[in-house]
Order: structure tokens, then C-alpha cells, then sequence
């Protein structure tokens, strides 16, 4: 009997790749080397990716005998779910995986743009001592704007209630009552925009979040705003963003997440009160790990056949 093949084409810890056992044929590729993939999937059951790869109609047309699109993340903007659909493969995804990570490495950045620990510590390393110049400010007291109540915008609002901050979000799918156990106010997106010190995105990027803050928006807000995006680039703006920077209307921003990975905008990065992240916010051994035993599992169900009854 042969044994499917599963093509894993983005990194994955090795030990849980272990999981698939004698019982799959694993084949590694680059998915972000187009023809490497396209060849890859040729004669595979199932697919198993994290963000870099682009699964699209060209992917599932040379890949006939494929079963499974499983994602080692949440985010399934880069997988085309339709033509997936169409095609007759299951998109499994790991919802869970990693909200706990991107929660905290957002609650990290804010406490570091506040405080300029970035600025502090290159400063020091650069043979300086200049701790008047790095004066920040606290979190306590102050309006985050959290844009997105789902999974990890409640966890967000959880961890920053600790701090003392006041909690208000925008999000038409969550009602005031699920939001009232985070202690979080419901309001609308330009009361959100205009009372924030610090507006933080949780959202899906989808056709209606795509650019959703752009000028108009970030006019709106207040000049000691922090901006941060941990979610998905292109809810944000980019150019938008750069130029509320450059000309001091908003104070600072924090990007995790580009809208065309990995190239990021020499603009944008030039800006001092930009701190930006290379996509880190499920990087962690924990949320890895999650994320590759969900996928694999993922796999494992839907291609070994179950076993008999004893
Ligand atoms: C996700 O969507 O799971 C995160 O952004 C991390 C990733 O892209 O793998």
C-alpha cells in the first residue's frame, strides 16, 4: 500500500512533524518558490503551510489528488478557500494555536513604544547615557482602542485592564453583553479613533477590513496616539501611517505585519517613532508547536483510515 504524501512547505518544529509517523510520505519544499511547490504537490494528499505560502486556483489545479490544506496559524487570507472549496479540499486551520503569543508580543510592543526601550537600549549600547531622553509614559489611566473583539482583541483587553487601562472596542459582531466580563465599552469606530491613546487592530484582513484605517481615519485621532497592528497588514494602511508619522498628527506605531511580507516600505521603516516587528506575533515555541500539532492532526484524521473495532 503506498502511503500519502504530505508536502510541508513552510518551517515546522521537526518534533511534531515526527507525529506523521511511517504512515506519510513527508516531502519539505520551499512554498515560497513557486515552481519548487508547484512541482511538490503534484501527487500529494494534503498540504500543510504557515503564512508564506500562497495557496491559490494555479496551486490547487497542479495538485489533483489533494485532500487537505491544513494551516499551522489562524490567519487563512493566504488560502483561497473558495477555489479550495470548489476543488473538493478541506481548509483546516488551528484558531487557537497562537492567540495567546500575539496577545502577549502586543502588550509587549505597547509597554516598549511607551517606555522607548528600543531607542533606550540602542542608545546605551551606542556609549550613551541619556535616561532624560527617554522619558515615556504610563499605561495606566489611559483609553486603548481595541478594533476587533474576537479571540485575541479579549485576551488583549484582559491583559491591559491589568494595567489600569480604560477598555473601549469597536466590533460589529460582538455585542455590549460578551463584552461586559472584559470590562470593555462598545463604541463606534470614529469614537474609537477619536478617544484612543493607543488603537490596537485585531481583525481578519478580508475585501471589508482591507485599508480600513487609512487618512481619514488616522485624522481622527488624537497626536499622543499609538497605533498597533498585530493582525494582518493591509487593515492598515501603510502609506497613510507613514505620512501621520512624518508629520507628527499621530505619536507612534507599532507593526508587526506588512501588507506585502517581507518587503516592507524604506519610508516607513526610516520613521523613528515606527517600531517594527518582522511578523513575530505567533513566533514562540509554545504557539509553533500548537499550531503544527493541530495541522498535523488535522491530517492524520482525515487520511489514516480509522482503525476497526476490536
Ligand atoms: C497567524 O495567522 O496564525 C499568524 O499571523 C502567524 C502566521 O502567520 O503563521
Amino acid at each position: 500500500m503506498t502511503t500519502p504524501t504530505v508536502v510541508v512547505a513552510d518551517p515546522l518544529p521537526k518534533q511534531v512533524l515526527a507525529g506523521l509517523g511511517t504512515r506519510f510520505t513527508v516531502r519539505r519544499c520551499d512554498g515560497t518558490d513557486r515552481p519548487a511547490l508547484l512541482a511538490a504537490v503534484a501527487d500529494a494528499e494534503a498540504l500543510i503551510i504557515r503564512s508564506a505560502t500562497r495557496v491559490d486556483r494555479e496551486v490547487l489545479a497542479a495538485a489533483p489528488r489533494l485532500r487537505i490544506v491544513a494551516r499551522a496559524g489562524v490567519g487563512l487570507d493566504n488560502v483561497d478557500v473558495e477555489a479550495a472549496a470548489e476543488a473538493g479540499v478541506l481548509v483546516a486551520n488551528a484558531p487557537e494555536s497562537n492567540v495567546v503569543s500575539v496577545a502577549e508580543l502586543t502588550v509587549g510592543l505597547i509597554i516598549s513604544a511607551l517606555r522607548n526601550i528600543p531607542a533606550a537600549a540602542a542608545s546605551l549600547r551606542a556609549g550613551q547615557w541619556r535616561r532624560a531622553d527617554f522619558q515615556g509614559s504610563e499605561l495606566s489611566g489611559r483609553t486603548v482602542g481595541i478594533l476587533g473583539f474576537g479571540r485575541v482583541g479579549r485576551l488583549v483587553a484582559r491583559r491591559l485592564a491589568a494595567f489600569d487601562m480604560r477598555i473601549e472596542y469597536h466590533d460589529p459582531y460582538v455585542l455590549q453583553e460578551a463584552a461586559d466580563p472584559w470590562g470593555a465599552r462598545a463604541v463606534g469606530l470614529g469614537e474609537l479613533l477619536s478617544g484612543a491613546d493607543v488603537l490596537t487592530v485585531h481583525l481578519p484582513l478580508t475585501a471589508g477590513t482591507r485599508n480600513l484605517i487609512g487618512e481619514r481615519e488616522l485624522r481622527l485621532a488624537k497626536r499622543n496616539l499609538l497605533l498597533v497592528n498585530t493582525a494582518r497588514g493591509g487593515i492598515v494602511n501603510e502609506k497613510a501611517v507613514a505620512l501621520a508619522l512624518a508629520e507628527g498628527r499621530i505619536a507612534g506605531a507599532c507593526l508587526d505585519v506588512f501588507a506585502a511580507e517581507p518587503s516592507v516600505p524604506r519610508d516607513l521603516l526610516a520613521l523613528p517613532s515606527l517600531l517594527p516587528t518582522p511578523h513575530i506575533g505567533a513566533s514562540t515555541a509554545e504557539a509553533q508547536t500548537r499550531a503544527a500539532e493541530t495541522a498535523v492532526s488535522a491530517v492524520r484524521d482525515l487520511l489514516l483510515p480509522v482503525p476497526e473495532p476490536v
